[in-house]
């Protein structure tokens, strides 16, 4: 098939190298002429495993090419039988979601493109196609979604690999040429209205945000009665109606999609006025809780602090909506002089947090001096790291786990004090021997 993607983010520029290595040919667009450049030449803007190797091969087959504007684009591919857009949706400062990079995609659209198939992958709220058919302004072009369910870092394999493949359209046709385009990937199907989908999307990741928010405030009443939430959450994992994944506690959740769409579906739901009591608190208890981490440094005035770990998820190098970076900046006007390590958000995170820390080049340089060290994000490197050579490097024993992920147990036979959100201390976890 022709496809065209418009913008080269997370989303675009993984749907446009997967959808070439499946057999397709590829056109991608984005306004920014430097990152197109670049793309050009097979370099990707922001790190995703296994993403290059996937843009090289697609150049190199002459299925993928990339384009600054839509005409260039739709010559590239004669004519797009899909053009998926792609383009951000953030949110906008009364939590709503902006549409106007989607608005401006459909503009320019309706007056090249004569007949094509435009499918909506950008999360937007149910309720926009009207908007859409209206800035197409053009009656030939069927309007479908078909949202996204990757996560960053792991966004190949979960293209390949996904749970489902959910399909919103208008006519049966266009659901069938959309799995088409998805041949080849083994998962079951969903088609359904436009609507649906675009509910469905908000609706996972407004269930999995309120999973996490709420076992993290189970977390904080840990803490606050002296039980331990590892204890809880495996009995929780334990049984099959909760399940255990995405249980992991900690100093809360972020990344782009959660506080955006969580917010987003509050906004829909007030504006169909069926206001939400429930979804709106997710993101407030959420933005508490890497200020009640930090309550757990005590008086860090004067104290040097070893950060490893910034970006808000590990396999990424995105800071946005880290918790990482709300704990870094708290440290740091308490009184701390912070160094901090990430193996890949190194450069995103300087953009963010500018002179105000140290960038240490390796997760030892960053020990150098310090008097404790915080573990903020799950990379796999931290919790395998030295943890003898951590011991004499820090001047105290105290380590603070934002994750929740770092092995304890193994920590405290060394001498290490760990301190998380909802880890009872070792003495109290467990019934005595006698
Ligand atoms: C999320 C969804 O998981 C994807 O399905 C969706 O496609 C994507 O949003 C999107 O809308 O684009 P993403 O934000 O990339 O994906 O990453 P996640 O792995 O979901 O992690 C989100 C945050 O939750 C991270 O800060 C992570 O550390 C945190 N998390 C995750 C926990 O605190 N505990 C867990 O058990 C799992």
């Amino acid at each position: 098939m022709n496809i065209m993607v418009v913008g080269t983010g997370y989303v675009g520029l993984v749907q446009g190298a997967c959808l070439a290595h499946l057999g397709h040919r590829v056109a991608c667009v984005d306004v920014n002429q430097q990152k197109v450049a670049a793309l050009q030449r097979g370099e990707v803007p922001f790190f995703e495993p296994g993403l290059p190797e996937l843009v090289s091969e697609g150049i190199e087959s002459g299925r993928l090419s990339f384009h600054v504007a839509l005409q260039d684009a739709v010559d590239a591919v004669e004519h797009p039988d899909i053009v998926s857009v792609a383009v951000p949706t953030p949110r906008s400062d009364d939590g709503s979601c902006d549409l106007s990079a989607v608005e401006s995609v459909c503009r320019e659209l309706g007056g090249i493109v004569d007949k094509t198939l435009l499918v909506i992958k950008s999360t937007v709220p149910p309720g926009v196609r009207s908007k859409v058919r209206e800035w197409l302004g053009n009656d030939k072009i069927g309007i479908a979604s078909n949202p996204e369910f990757l996560r960053e870092g792991k966004s190949v394999q979960d293209f390949f690999h996904p749970e489902r493949i959910v399909i919103g359209a208008e006519k049966a046709s266009d659901a069938e040429f959309i799995r088409r385009a998805h041949e080849g990937i083994d998962a079951p199907v969903f088609v359904m209205s436009v609507e649906s989908a675009q509910l469905a999307k908000y609706a996972a990741n407004t269930m999995l945000a309120s999973r996490l928010a709420l076992v993290n405030e189970i977390a904080n009443i840990a803490d606050a009665v002296c039980a331990d939430i590892k204890d809880v959450e495996a009995v929780l994992g334990s049984d099959p109606r909760i399940g255990s994944k995405f249980l992991r506690t900690g100093a809360g959740f972020g990344g782009s999609c959660f506080p955006k769409d969580v917010l987003a579906l509050a906004d829909v739901a007030k504006q169909k006025e069926c206001e939400s009591l429930l979804i709106q608190p997710i993101i407030e208890t959420n933005d508490r809780q890497p200020l009640k981490f930090v309550e757990k440094f005590g008086d860090v005035s004067g104290k040097k602090i070893a950060v490893w770990g910034l970006a808000f998820n590990k396999e990424t190098d995105d800071v946005r909506e880290s918790p990482a970076l709300v704990i870094v900046r708290e440290l740091v006007k308490r009184g701390a002089e912070v160094s901090v390590y990430d193996p890949e958000a190194m450069e995103s995170a300087k953009k963010e947090l500018g002179e105000a820390v140290n960038y240490a080049e390796s997760m030892t340089a960053a020990l150098e001096g310090a008097d404790m060290l915080a573990v903020l994000t799950e990379w796999p490197q931290f919790a395998s790291a030295d943890w003898e050579a951590v011991k004499s490097a820090l001047k105290t024993t105290d380590i603070f786990d934002g994750k929740n992920f770092l092995p304890r147990e193994r920590l405290e036979e060394i001498g290490f004090d760990v301190h998380g959100m909802g880890l009872c201390a070792k003495h109290e976890r467990r019934p005595h021997a006698s």
